[in-house]
């Protein structure tokens, strides 16, 4: 304001450069325009701020939505509500996980299948029994002391899969295998082919009382699985 007042002043004066006018004249009229500026200055109002004669910036009032009750009270509320949140949804984990791992664990059919428990007082000397363990076919075989000594008097360097009897048992009477030819997973028959031991009709594949591949396509020999026994009376198998 005070900027356009100079600049208007200036430019009286240069017309009364100009046209004559008396100095005089020119200034009374220019304090009179000085004068209407302060005054105009004095009676304005800004729509948008607050003047220095009125405080025109109103801030909301809020009270209506404060609480009535005590701080304490509103966080006791507050942890209680957190909390039981957390409580939820930690059971909730919690469940859909064990859900999870049950649906994912071995069945209870499975489970009983895992182990087999064998008493070996039921077969006889000389007998084979067969079993089944995981779907698969185990022999138990109770072998004669006769048995054994042939299984014994082999070149083991001669086989086609070098594998020494007592390697192959933990106790000489009992042969344990998984009753599975190795060639194309036939099921070998007992007391057959000819070294006295099993026989795949498959291809004809011949074990000896050892369960060793002797003679025929099987590339190894018949399988033994883990087994052990508890006391002297049972065998369990897995
Ligand atoms: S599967 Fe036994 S010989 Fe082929």
């Amino acid at each position: 304001m005070s900027q356009q007042l100079t600049s208007a002043s200036t430019a009286l004066l240069r017309a009364c450069a100009r046209q004559q006018l008396p100095t005089n004249v020119a200034r009374s009229a220019i304090a009179a325009g000085q004068q209407r500026g302060v005054a105009a200055k004095s009676s304005f109002e800004s729509p948008f701020g607050r003047s220095e004669e009125t405080d025109t910036l109103k801030i909301p009032n809020f009270k209506k939505y404060t609480s009535k009750v005590s701080p304490t009270t509103n966080k006791v509320f507050s942890y209680f509500v957190a909390g039981t949140m957390g409580l939820g949804s930690a059971v909730g984990a919690k469940a859909t996980v064990q859900d999870f791992l049950v649906n994912m664990s071995a069945s209870a059919d499975v489970l009983a299948q895992a182990k087999v428990e064998v008493a070996l007082g039921a077969i006889p000397e000389g007998k084979n029994v067969i079993i089944k363990w995981r779907g698969k076919p185990v022999f138990i075989r109770h072998r004669t002391g006769s048995e054994i000594e042939e299984a014994n008097n082999i070149d083991i360097q001669s086989l086609r899969d070098p594998q020494a009897d007592e390697d192959r048992v933990q106790k000489p009477e009992w042969l344990i295998m998984l009753g599975v030819c190795t060639h194309l997973g036939c099921v070998p028959i007992g007391e057959a082919g000819d070294f006295g031991g099993w026989f795949c009709p498959c291809h004809g594949s011949h074990y000896d009382i050892s369960g060793r591949i002797r003679k025929g396509p099987a590339p190894l020999n018949l399988e033994v699985p883990s087994y052990s026994f508890p006391d002297d009376d049972t065998l369990v198998i897995g």
